[in-house]
């Protein structure tokens, strides 16, 4: 058996992008982000971060069709993957059933107000791209990374009106998808309020479960 290709699903703030950041560096599994990336296009401005940038600002998705161009050519190339914010539709998870299967799909579980609380409250750093929290773990100096004193930012679409909006998103157009992994077999849940290190461990002990050969 070759490398894992894991899903991680659950509303906004959830703590998919924490937990994936963690993974890849215990298990030099490629992290791919269909949001970071997405953020990184609007940065530079090019064309599809232009298009993309209305249907985030607004808390919608994003065309599955610009989705799937985007980001099947770095899943069929990567040995092994967590995939973050990716698939996030019934669309988006055929296509990528047709490029690769998956081992494992880990659903993190919150509720709507603890997205809420925990959203209008992330902080990520402009340099390295820690994601922290000024509420629930504030950095040491105010407004600077504690891992490398780069300058925190509070995301775009980290706004209330927005929160909502993209979780009734999730519950509309992502959330089926639990269902559909579920049958598959591969669906695993995990308490989303856990402290990140027990979140993390819970997931190390389901990937090496989940491996006969006891390779990521
Ligand atoms: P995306 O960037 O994917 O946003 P999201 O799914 O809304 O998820 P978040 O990044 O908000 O949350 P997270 O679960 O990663 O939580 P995090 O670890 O940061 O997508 C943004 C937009 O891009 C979408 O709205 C859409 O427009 C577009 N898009 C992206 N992918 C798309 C796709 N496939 N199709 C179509 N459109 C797409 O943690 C959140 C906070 O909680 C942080 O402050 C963190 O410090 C804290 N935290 C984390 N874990 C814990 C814990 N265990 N306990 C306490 N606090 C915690």
């Amino acid at each position: 058996m070759g490398r894992k290709r894991l899903v991680l699903l659950g509303p906004p703030g959830a703590g998919k992008g924490t937990q994936a950041k963690m993974i890849a560096v215990k298990t030099g599994l490629v992290h791919l982000s269909t949001g970071d990336i997405l953020r990184d296009e609007v940065s530079r401005g090019s064309q599809l971060g232009q298009e993309a940038k209305q249907w985030m600002d607004r808390g919608d998705l994003v065309p599955d069709k610009l989705i799937t161009d985007m980001i099947e050519g770095e899943i069929s190339k990567a040995d092994g993957f967590i995939l973050d914010g990716f698939p996030r539709t019934i669309t988006q998870a055929k296509a990528l059933g047709e490029v690769t299967p998956v081992d494992i799909a880990i659903n993190i579980v919150l509720s709507r107000d603890d997205v809420i609380k925990r959203l209008s409250s992330r902080r990520t750093c402009r340099d390295c791209g820690r994601i922290c929290n000024s509420l629930f773990s504030p950095p040491q100096v105010d407004g600077r990374c504690d891992m490398c004193d780069g300058e925190l930012s509070q995301r775009s679409d980290d706004h209330p009106g927005v929160i909502r909006k993209r979780f009734d998103v999730y519950t509309r157009q992502t959330a089926p998808l639990i269902d559909l992994y579920r049958r598959q077999g591969t669906l695993q849940e995990i308490d989303g309020n856990l402290p990140p290190e027990e979140v993390l461990e819970r997931i190390m002990a389901l990937l090496v479960n989940d491996c006969s050969e006891n390779s990521y």
